[in-house]
This record gives structure tokens, sequence and C-alpha cells, in this order.
């Protein structure tokens, strides 16, 4: 008899690790319904969710997480909801900001934070000054009221205006200029697009940065995310053969 070794699906290759992996954290309420909690329940063990995924990223040695953390549109949502997901990111922050160094994770957020409140401005500052001295480790990306939309039009808002006031020739808009203008210039784009939660959308996230990225959807609800289904998300991107439109 022949036995033939299958690879299991969580089985990763180390060499050949996505660069930057980007996450649409869906299915905090549907989570807290099935418990019988309230969806406030649900937010909290997401972001219970990002501490364990970000820090097994930085352990296998992916470079750069981004979650979506909170839309352009989410806050449509009951005012008692919003504030406790502004409370998980002061809490989240203020403990980053203890324990970033030692961890060797860099945090920055990405999306308008003129409408975040002085004290997450404060904690957001002190995250950028911080991940300054960050070299080698994770660099994770919270996206707060971020909109891919937004996120574009921004770009070309300020584009615009130094044409209007002659810093830039319209003939030199390409590509690489217009990344550079989006909130995430510098930033390679997502190798890997997950979304858990049982939705097939991408929701307004990294619709310019998205072009060539590779999606891996799961029925997993965000807050029950693990490091087997992580590596299950992996295992799937590196069977991928990715032309960026070559063959
Ligand atoms: C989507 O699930 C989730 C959100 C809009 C909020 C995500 C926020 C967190 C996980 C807190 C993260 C905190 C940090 C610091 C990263 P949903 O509420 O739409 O779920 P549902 O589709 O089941 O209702």
């Amino acid at each position: 008899m022949i036995f033939l070794s299958k690879k299991k699906d969580t089985e990763i290759d180390p060499g050949c690790l996505p660069e930057h992996i980007a996450i649409i954290m869906d299915g905090n309420g549907r989570w807290a319904k099935s418990r019988g909690l309230p969806r406030q329940a649900g937010h909290a063990a997401g972001c219970e969710a990002f501490r364990r995924i970000g820090t097994y990223c930085r352990d296998i040695g992916v470079k750069y997480l981004t979650v979506y953390a909170f839309s352009t549109e989410n806050w449509k949502r009951p005012e008692e909801e919003v504030s406790t997901i502004m409370s998980l990111f002061k809490q989240y922050m203020n403990e980053a900001v203890e324990k970033m160094v030692r961890d060797n994770i860099a945090i920055h957020v990405l999306g308008d934070t003129s409408k975040l409140s002085p004290e997450l401005l404060e904690l957001v500052g002190r995250m950028e000054e911080l991940s300054k001295s960050i070299k080698n480790g994770l660099t994770a990306y919270l996206c707060i009221n971020y909109g891919g939309r937004a996120d574009i039009l921004q770009a070309a808002s300020k584009i615009a205006g130094d044409v209007e006031n002659g810093l830039l020739k319209a003939k030199d808009i390409n590509e690489k200029l217009f990344s550079d203008y989006l909130y995430t210039s510098g930033m390679p784009d997502p190798d890997l697009i997950i979304r858990p939660g049982a939705e097939m959308r991408i929701s307004n996230f990294l619709l310019w940065q998205s072009a060539y990225s590779e999606f891996y959807f799961t029925d997993v609800l965000w807050p029950d995310f693990n490091v087997n289904e992580l590596n299950r998300a992996i295992n799937s991107f590196q069977k991928r053969s990715r032309r960026f439109g070559g063959v």
C-alpha cells in the first residue's frame, strides 16, 4: 500500500510568507449574539483576536499587518457601540505605548484622524513617536475612520492643490506618485487580504492598494480567528501563482 504524505492545510512555508497581510475584522456582532452577549463583548473579543494575530505575525516574521478597525461608514452605528469601540482603541493604545518597544511592534493609524478625540489623538502621536525606534519587528497599521474612496479622494484633492500651486505638473501624475499621496504612502501593497465573518466583499477597504492582492475568505468569525486560521490563509496564499497581469 502506498501512503501519500499530504501537507496539512495549516502547514506554512516560512521561506515565502506574505510580506503584508491585511484583515477585515468582521463578525464581532454575530459572535456576541450567538453567545447571548451584547455586541460590545464581541468587539472586546475582536480586540483580543487582534492582539493574538499581531503577536503571531511578529513571531513568524510577517513584516506588515493592516487591520480595518473602524470605517468611515461605521459612525452610522448606535452611539453606544461607537463609544465602546473608541474606548477599546483607547485601552489598546494605552497598553501599546507601554509595551510596543519591548514587544517590537510598531503601530500607526491610517485614516482621517481629525474626527478622533483629543485623548486618542495624543495616543496616536505617542505611538508614532515610539514606532520610530522599532526597526526589525512587525509594523501594524490600524485603519480608523478609514475608507478606500475617502483615501483616493484626499489624495486626488492634495494632488490638485499641488498642481494649482505649481508644485507639480499634471503630466507627472503616475501610479507611483499617486500612491505617495495615499494614507499608505511608503508601504508595500497588501499581498494577502483576509476576510473572516462569511461575507465576500471588500467594503471600501484598501481599494487602490488591493489591485493585485490575493483574497482569502472564511466563515470563521473574527473573535474566533486564531493561529491555525491564519496558517490556513497563508497556506492557501502559498499555493497560488501570482502573475500581476503577466503570464
Ligand atoms: C465588524 O464586525 C467589526 C467592527 C466594525 C469593529 C472592529 C473593531 C475591533 C475588532 C476592535 C479592534 C480594536 C483594536 C485596537 C484593533 P461587526 O460588528 O460588523 O460584526 P457583525 O457583522 O457580526 O455584526
